[in-house]
């Protein structure tokens, strides 16, 4: 059911958007969320909402580390360096915080300390000994990003801290399988040192009872609530590494990424309010009272923001988040968004450098599809989109109406509104506050095209071209209407274009930058009569069939240079070839084809497999890791290659005599996935 009513409010709300990690250009990606927030921030400031709309880079963890080490540059030159890509482009888009900070901000690394500190009061961090990833040819600890392996939830090729090409979950320190350096390539070992971890599962009951109520996207909700009925698993909130923000207590560790990370929301909000001259007013949103936090995010990072965020803030005594709108993911011409593939928009490359109007793509990815769905980027979209929808049904509605009263009156016909027309005004009014409530702005830009629809009937039903030859004073009312339809639609449009929007309110014959203070009611007061008209021009240009098809060659062109990039790859991502052994050595190895009679699953282990193999002399126990990858019933019967005189080994609590050789090789995507095997005789020997 529709529930309206929470916008607008008395209430003040802050709008935050996801901190980009400061360690790459801005991509079609960002904007899924970035947009939508912008255009809704704009919306509130339509319906005299106090609205402060706050973000910054997220600049520690090793999303950042792995690209310095990458580009030969520290830390900060990192950091500093995409922070000042942010910076310049978010204005070129539109997008328009009222501060944008870093989370290495000194202003960060109090806050997060005051935090931490008081959640440690509180009771609700301990310390415990814990197995992490130990390089020993880098000689350091890897955690996170700076290793892949398998995830232990769904078996796909992992990150060390999320399962970013299967399931999405996050995933603790030292659960990752098989771990491997991402900078060396070899697997790593674990290594155990103390580690400090937040109490979540003191927070269950608390969780529950407040995600019921949250508001925002339904996604975010229920994936959340999911999690918290499955049982919350306690989180280490260190990391061993030396950048960061250094964790109270034991300074040689620093605190994970997504621990300062939420918090320079706050942070942020506390250098605007300095730099408004009021220091004390970033408390209004942040210490419990009616202050409304608003988070908008990829539903990637839900887990982040619906379970360790509000815990953070309960256990610390802040304010927690009024809502969580959770945005699908991106699609590029139907493909995931995938950047080795390169199946990618760069927004400056690929877009802004082009001349591109940033107001054309503000609009796609705000109206393309609902808030919770995947948005498909395509260049064939987008120009149908501009030709069908920007120009040929709100662009003509506009430039026809305008430039017809220009050329025949110059100033504001006199006239009365119409009724049926301040209806649809009125009505469209409402369905864009109920998509505001509904956090779904396709619902508020299709409401725009119905009017602007309305708009081009109405000039073509009345015929003003005739009526000016027949009845001048008639034809003044008719286009006195279109003004009015005109003025409500530049206000309706100013939150997803704002630049076109100014265009179009000059023509009016208002000062272009008081469009954007126009209030959703004003849409409901025609023009002055009388008042004079600006130069008309048709603000929405039509992308040209040439130049769509040099678009469409821009991501045709990348997707063949990385798949030329991946076969070539493959050699080089193949692991180092270990110290060589005697011939003596390898004389000890016996190698045999054995026939897998049975298999069943170990109880309890997802990956552990308990085979019996006919190995020729004999038949043996043996457990293979295999799992994640294969059915019992498609490794039944198979015959593969073994290792028959390895010393016995409980694995998963069965005593294995023996080992299945399985070879691994990377594949496309660089990850790790063993080859099937073939089928050859029992008791064959190896060669
Ligand atoms: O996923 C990301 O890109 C993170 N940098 C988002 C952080 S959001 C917030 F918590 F800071
Ligand atoms: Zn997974």
């Amino acid at each position: 059911m529709t529930k309206l009513s929470n916008y607008p409010t008395k209430d003040p709300v802050l709008v935050t958007c996801g901190l980009p990690y400061a360690s790459g250009q801005m991509h079609i990606g960002h904007l899924r969320t970035y947009v939508p927030a912008d255009v809704f921030v704009r919306l509130l400031k339509k319906m005299q909402t106090d609205v402060v709309f706050i973000c910054g880079s997220d600049t520690h963890g090793t999303p950042v580390l792995t690209t310095a080490e990458a580009e030969g540059l520290t830390p900060k030159e990192t950091y500093e360096k995409y922070n000042k890509h942010y910076l310049e482009t978010f204005p070129r888009l539109n997008i328009d915080f009222d501060n944008y900070a870093t989370t290495d901000d000194p202003e960060n690394h109090a806050r997060t300390i005051q935090i931490v500190k008081e959640l440690q009061k509180n009771g609700y961090i301990y310390a415990k000994e814990l197995e992490t990833p130990y390089c020993e040819t880098c000689g350091r600890s890897q955690p996170d990003r700076f290793v892949r392996g398998t995830c232990p939830y769904c078996g796909a090729d992992a990150r060390g801290d999320e399962c970013d090409q299967g399931c999405g979950r996050y995933i603790e320190p030292g659960l990752i399988i098989d771990p491997r350096c991402v900078v060396c390539g070899n697997p790593t070992i674990p290594v155990t040192r103390t580690h400090y971890f937040l109490k979540l599962s003191a927070f269950e009951d608390f969780l529950k009872e407040y995600l019921e109520q949250v508001d925002g996207t339904k996604n975010a909700k229920n994936y959340a609530l999911g999690w918290v009925k499955e049982g919350l698993k306690d989180w280490c909130i260190t990391r061993d590494l030396d950048w960061g923000v250094k964790f109270p207590g034991a300074e040689d560790l620093v605190l994970y990424v997504w621990v300062d990370a939420p918090i320079g929301y706050m942070s942020s909000t506390e250098i605007w309010a300095k730099k408004i001259g009021k220091p004390k007013e970033w408390e209004k949103y942040w210490k419990p009272g009616k202050g409304r936090l608003v988070h908008y995010i990829g539903q990637d990072i839900v887990y982040h923001h619906c379970i360790f965020w509000p815990s953070m803030l309960k256990g610390s005594g802040y304010n927690l988040p009024f809502a969580i709108v959770a945005s699908g993911m991106v699609k590029v011409e139907g493909h995931k968004f995938s950047r080795s593939r390169g199946y990618l928009v760069w927004i400056l490359e690929d877009y802004l450098d082009r001349g591109l109007d940033p107001d054309y793509l503000r609009y796609y990815m705000a109206s393309y599809t609902s808030q919770t769905k995947d948005l498909d980027f395509s260049w064939e979209t987008y120009a149908d989109k501009v030709n069908n929808e920007l120009v040929a049904t709100i662009g003509n509605f506009l430039y026809r109406g305008i430039h017809f009263t220009h050329k025949h009156f110059k100033v504001v016909p006199k006239g009365t509104l119409d009724e049926s027309l301040r209806k649809e005004i009125e009505s469209s009014i409402a369905t864009i506050i109920s998509a505001v409530n509904e956090y779904e702005l396709k619902k508020a830009a299709d409401e725009i095209l119905r009017l602007a629809s309305i708009g081009n009937n109405y000039f073509q039903s009345q015929e003003p071209w005739r009526l000016i030859k027949e009845d001048k004073a008639k034809a003044g009312d008719v286009l006195f209407n279109a003004l009015a339809l005109a003025k409500a639609l530049a206000i309706f449009i100013e939150p997803f274009m704002p630049v076109v929007a100014e265009k179009v309110w000059s023509q009016l014959g208002f000062e272009p930058a008081t469009i954007h203070d126009a209030t959703l009611e004003d849409a409901l007061v025609p023009l002055e009569v009388g008042a004079k008209l600006g130069k008309p021009k048709p603000v929405i240009s039509k992308i040209e069939d040439d130049q769509l098809e040099d678009l469409k060659r821009i991501i045709k062109d990348r997707v063949k240079a990385a798949d030329a990039k991946q076969k070539g790859k493959v050699k080089i991502d193949l692991a180092p070839i270990k110290e060589t052994i005697s011939f003596d050595d390898f004389q000890k190895i016996d190698l045999r084809a054995g026939k897998i009679l049975k298999c069943e699953k170990v109880e309890g282990k997802d990956r552990l497999l308990k085979i019996e193999v006919d190995i020729g002399t004999e038949k043996r126990t043996m457990v293979t890791g295999l799992g994640h990858l294969y059915k019992t019933e498609e490794l039944e019967g198979l015959t593969a290659l073994f290792l028959v005189n390895l010393e016995p080994k409980k694995i998963g609590g069965i005593e294995s005599h023996g080992m299945i050789l399985a070879i691994e090789r990377a594949d496309k995507e660089g990850a790790w996935v063993p080859v099937k095997l073939d089928k050859i005789p029992p008791g064959s020997k190896a060669a």
